[in-house]
């Protein structure tokens, strides 16, 4: 069985990135209930992972990790065959944390795919996610050309602070999971040959 990591890209109190995961993770189960068990899904939220700083004396290509969270980071991300990134925008990048988590480790994230969902203002966090393509692309990660975004997402919450999606961006999220699951399997065994050289 696969394994899609939903990654929860922001750690500042009352973010609205835990809403996104919850969403995220909710079409995420159904889609992998109607794949028949060849898919599962977990969310890993990078408050709770809550890593220093990078603070390891050598790159993570050297492979030469001294701290435990680094090792527990490494475990993580090694234990999955494939990625949603949920990413906000901050100053027309991604989060400090998500970049921070990313240049942990390196082997951990090579050839696996990744998918991402933004949100914003106007720019509903693309251009966060046109930096992360290059920072991805840099981990000889996959990513794919379907995305979702949520502009302007407070248009979208009620009088409780309850994020509803819209059904096109349902639609977009769904269509993105099934390109990640189809791309996550068929890049499995490759993966695998590659990591061996
Ligand atoms: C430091 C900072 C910078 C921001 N810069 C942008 C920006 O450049 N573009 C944008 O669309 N929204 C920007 N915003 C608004 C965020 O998209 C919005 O606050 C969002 O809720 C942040 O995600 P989070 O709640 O999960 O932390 C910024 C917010 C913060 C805190």
């Amino acid at each position: 069985m696969n394994v899609i990591k939903i990654i929860v890209g922001s750690t500042r109190p009352q973010r609205f990135g835990v809403q996104v995961g919850k969403w995220v993770a909710g079409v995420a189960q159904e889609f992998a209930a109607s794949s028949g068990g060849s898919v599962k899904f977990e969310v890993v939220d990078l408050a709770e992972v809550n890593l220093p700083l990078l603070d390891e004396p050598f790159p993570a290509g050297m492979n030469k990790y001294q701290n435990d969270h680094t090792r527990k980071w490494s475990a993580t991300v090694a234990g999955a065959d494939g990625f949603v990134v949920i990413t906000p925008e901050y100053n027309h990048s991604t989060s400090a944390a998500l970049k921070n988590a990313l240049d942990y480790v390196f082997y951990e994230w090579n050839y696996k795919p990744v998918g991402f969902v933004s949100y914003g203002s106007g720019a509903g966090g693309s251009r966060a996610v046109e930096h992360l393509r290059g920072i991805v692309g840099e981990l000889k990660m996959y990513d794919l050309r379907e995305s979702v975004m949520i502009p302007n997402y407070w248009g979208q919450l009620g009088g409780d602070g309850a994020f509803t999606p819209l059904d096109e961006q349902t639609a977009g999220l769904k269509a993105m999971l099934e390109q990640l699951a189809y791309w996550t399997d068929a890049m499995k065994p490759a993966r695998e040959k590659l990591a061996a050289k």
